[in-house]
């Protein structure tokens, strides 16, 4: 038996069966964009641990920085002991990514913990209750995250959920306008929006929308710049706070440090995880310092708050961004993507939309060239068949229905190729069986 097959197999065993399997890779290690398993053969990951790797596997000033930080000092608890890699990692990020003229910025774990105090504060700065998010989205796993998102299959018997939370449908243009051109469509959906005051929650009760630019797990689908523009006035109109959701959106993926940056429009909040710490686990919320500083002391926050490690290596992250030029490498490998599957989508008509921002781009499988109609075999097919070539990819989508990409940004153009060639063979054979 193979070292994978029995890995798999204890795996099955042992490990709960809700620990979703999304491929069946292993991994001995992995540098760049590759991953070798453990029985010594190389997979090329075009799904970089879920968007975590976008500076790549293992970059070497990222692992010497933790390395030197280990040797220094493990964990302190920021609340109980200062220490400089938190604050300078707060001005760093402050830096990069500015909310208007004064920003303030926590840090704690993961892209639902930052969620989760996002929330709060939004809450503490207006003294509200409510939030508004949208179909399609993906916030985490936690209570207020899981209520959040928006799939059903996340969240199966785990309610009863929190409460006054209200959804929105998300403007996706692909599946949902219908015949009309993206300015009317983004009319009517922003019609919708200002309705949602007297049908769906009293504005004056509602303390945040949350909005993922781009959807992650909904699928790479990207919300019009119009929309967000008509959002933002909206939440100005009623003192609500604009909350954005850049966790897998975040650090080069769409060739800028954020999605925020193609759109011209300054949120109140914003969650940030992923690739911050190249698989360090670190999140951030970063705001308005005059809304960041509406928490109360103690109200946000946990006993792993921006870990000394986590910060370190988020530190040589972004050094490593800079250093590296990665956000313009963003721009590059979006737009060979962009071209392979415009190419693909001219061969094959199962391919009904191709889209996203950067280099976070996804095609989406649709039966008789219907938006309505989405197939999900068809990309369950494509996925199996990369993963017995030895290419890791992932699907997205209420219906399982997108193959999306998120390799690291420092693949060579090489390897980028013979990945893209790998899932063009796929659907040529999955279309034809
Ligand atoms: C947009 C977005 N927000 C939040 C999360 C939750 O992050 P985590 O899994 O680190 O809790 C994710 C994870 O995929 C995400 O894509």
């Amino acid at each position: 038996m193979l070292k994978s097959e029995e890995l798999h197999q204890r795996r099955r065993n042992i490990v709960a069966n809700g620990v979703g399997v999304f491929n069946s890779a292993t991994v001995s290690h992995a540098k760049g964009a590759t991953i070798t398993d453990v029985d010594g053969k190389e997979w090329v990951d075009f799904a970089g641990g879920i968007g975590v790797v976008n500076a790549g596997h293992c970059p070497e000033p990222v692992v010497q920085a933790i390395k030197d930080q280990a040797d220094k000092f493990i964990h302190t608890s920021f609340n109980v002991v200062t220490y400089e890699p938190y604050i300078e990692l707060c001005e760093n990020l402050a830096e990069i990514l500015p909310h208007g003229k004064s920003t303030k910025a926590m840090l704690v774990s993961t892209g639902a913990e930052a969620v989760e105090n996002a929330i709060k504060i939004a809450k503490q700065a207006t003294g509200r209750d409510a939030v508004i998010c949208y179909t399609g989205a993906f916030h985490g796993r936690t209570l207020m995250a899981m209520t959040l998102t928006s799939k059903i299959d996340y969240k199966i018997n785990c309610g009863p959920f929190a409460p006054e939370v209200y959804r929105l449908p998300f403007p996706n243009t692909y599946r949902y306008s219908n015949g009309l051109t993206e300015e009317e469509y983004i009319k009517q959906e922003l019609k919708r929006l200002h309705e949602s005051g007297k049908n769906l929650v009293n504005p004056k009760n509602v303390a945040a929308i949350i909005i993922e630019l781009v959807q992650g797990e909904g699928g790479f689908t990207v919300a019009p710049q119009a929309y967000v523009e008509g959002l933002r006035e909206f939440c100005d109109e009623h003192g609500i706070m604009l909350i954005f959701d850049e966790v897998q959106s975040g650090f080069s993926r769409t060739g800028s440090w954020g999605a925020m940056d193609h759109y011209n429009v300054t949120p109140d909040l914003s969650t940030w995880a992923k690739s911050l710490g190249s698989g360090m686990p670190i999140s951030a919320v970063l705001g308005k310092a005059e809304v960041m500083d509406s928490a109360a002391p103690g109200t946000i926050g946990g006993t792993y708050i921006g870990n000394p490690l986590a910060c370190a290596a988020a530190l040589a992250t972004i050094q490593f961004i800079k250093d590296t030029n990665l956000n313009n490498r963003g721009v590059d490998v979006g737009n060979i993507i962009r071209g392979r599957f415009e190419a693909m989508q001219a061969k094959y008509p199962q391919i009904g939309d191709v889209r996203g921002l950067g280099a976070m781009m996804a095609i989406e499988f649709v039966k008789n060239g219907d938006p309505r109609q989405p197939d999900g075999e068809l990309c369950a097919a494509v996925v199996k068949g990369c993963a017995e070539r030895r290419l890791i990819i992932i699907s997205a989508g209420t219906y399982k229905n997108n193959i999306r990409i998120l390799c690291p940004l420092n693949i060579s153009d090489e390897l980028l190729q013979n990945g893209l060639d790998i899932i063009e063979e796929e659907i040529k054979k999955a279309t034809l069986s």
